[in-house]
């Protein structure tokens, strides 16, 4: 047979045997390269978003836990809006005590930390949904996951446009202001990915 060359400088008894174990191999590192660096389909899932670049960049690192489940994409969305969000609120509490400000200026920032908060608790609590999302009342929970979020993305806008009046060449109000509307953006975009949700 021609296998016999085979067989004889084979380490295994059966060639068979020996191909599959070859076959496993490059199959897993297969599998493990495709799970580092497939990135697609979050390139993809983003492409329907509205800030689609930044969707891609914020998510891109996540592509090995989200595979292509796109319940575990809305998750990770959420999560990045969220820690957007604390991070915003953070920045916005420490320039609040600041001082060099207008009096009515600090004001509105202070006000900004109560909408900031507001919006970390309703991006947490949608979170908290996404974990029972599923079962015979899909559509209503994943309605109420879109409230939640909407709530939070109209709360950075509130901050935003309440920040209107105020000093648009100052330091501080530009860095928050740049902070709050990269965290509205990343809330936007998991507004556009929960609300692709289906039930599977
Ligand atoms: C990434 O995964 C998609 C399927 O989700 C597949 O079609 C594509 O070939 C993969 N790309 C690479 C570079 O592995
Ligand atoms: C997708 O992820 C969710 C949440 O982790 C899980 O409940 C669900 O079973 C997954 N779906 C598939 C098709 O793996
Ligand atoms: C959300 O992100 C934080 C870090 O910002 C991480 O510690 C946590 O595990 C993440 N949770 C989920 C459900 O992805
Ligand atoms: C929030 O801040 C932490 C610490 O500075 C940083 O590592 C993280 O990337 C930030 N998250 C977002 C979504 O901007
Ligand atoms: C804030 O106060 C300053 C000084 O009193 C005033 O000139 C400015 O118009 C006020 N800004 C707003 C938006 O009310
Ligand atoms: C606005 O901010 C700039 C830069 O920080 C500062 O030079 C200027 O005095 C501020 N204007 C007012 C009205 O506070």
């Amino acid at each position: 047979m021609e296998m016999k060359g085979f067989r004889s400088s084979s380490p295994f008894p059966y060639p068979l045997m020996a191909t599959s174990v070859i076959a496993l191999l490059v199959l897993s590192s297969n599998i493990k390269n495709c799970l580092a660096t497939n990135t697609s389909y979050i390139k993809s899932s983003c492409a329907s978003t509205r800030y689609a670049k930044l969707c891609y960049s914020s998510l891109s690192a996540y592509a090995s836990t989200v595979g292509t489940n796109h319940t575990k994409l809305a998750i990770v969305a959420l999560n990045v809006s969220l820690s957007a969000t604390q991070n915003t609120s953070a920045l916005v509490t420490e320039m609040s005590n600041r001082h060099g400000m207008m009096i009515n200026e600090t004001n509105a920032i202070k006000d900004c930390v109560y909408e900031v908060g507001d919006a970390i608790c309703e991006l947490q609590q949608s979170l908290e949904e996404m974990k029972v999302l599923g079962g015979s009342d899909f559509e209503y929970k994943k309605n109420s996951i879109e409230t939640w979020v909407s709530a939070a993305l109209t709360d950075d806008e509130t901050y935003l446009d309440g920040m209107d009046g105020y000093n648009k060449t100052g330091k501080v109000e530009k860095s928050i202001r740049k902070s709050v509307k990269n965290t509205a953006r990343l809330t936007s975009n998991a507004l556009e990915i929960v609300d692709c949700l289906t039930q599977d």
